[in-house]
């Protein structure tokens, strides 16, 4: 069975208490068991890790390049700077669909630009943690198209 590798950035550990007005109440753990149980509708399972270090994500990145189908991701704050994120997604042979809980376009500025998007299939953002599920179906679509 295919596995997507979700991986969470800075700060969405603290989901569910952090700026509940922007973000929402759902914690990480409520986020990842829904997900756990759509993957299986769907057919694949995920295999999801949070982490403050961009180092760590950066690693999982590059584990997951020989073993995982696909990568679904939320890299927080780092998605406005980091260019390491973005060169390792384009340094992965796995297509990845980008996540955000918020609208980054009717925020600060600054969150208009990630440096990771333009490595990604796609980009889901807006709609608190229904995002996470619109962009596992995404990515799971775009595999059934374009598998063998
Ligand atoms: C976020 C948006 C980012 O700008 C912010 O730094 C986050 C969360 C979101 O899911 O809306 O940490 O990625």
């Amino acid at each position: 069975m295919e596995t997507i590798l979700v991986l969470h950035g800075p700060n969405l550990n603290l989901l569910g208490t952090r700026q509940v007005d922007v973000y929402g109440l759902t914690t990480l753990a409520a986020i990842d068991d829904s997900l756990r149980e759509l993957a299986a509708e769907l057919g694949v399972e995920v295999d999801c890790h949070q982490s403050n270090h961009e180092g760590e994500l950066l690693d999982r990145l590059h584990a997951a390049r020989a073993t995982h189908a696909g990568v679904l991701f939320n890299f927080g704050a780092y998605t406005h700077t980091s260019i390491a994120l973005g060169d390792a997604l384009r340094a992965i042979p796995l297509p990845a669909v980008e996540v955000h809980l918020s609208n980054v376009h009717a925020r600060e500025a600054f969150r208009a630009h990630s440096h990771t998007a333009s490595a990604a299939v796609g980009v889901v953002t807006g709609f608190g943690a229904d995002s996470y599920s619109l962009g596992l179906r995404a990515l799971i679509g775009y595999l059934r198209r374009t598998d063998g």
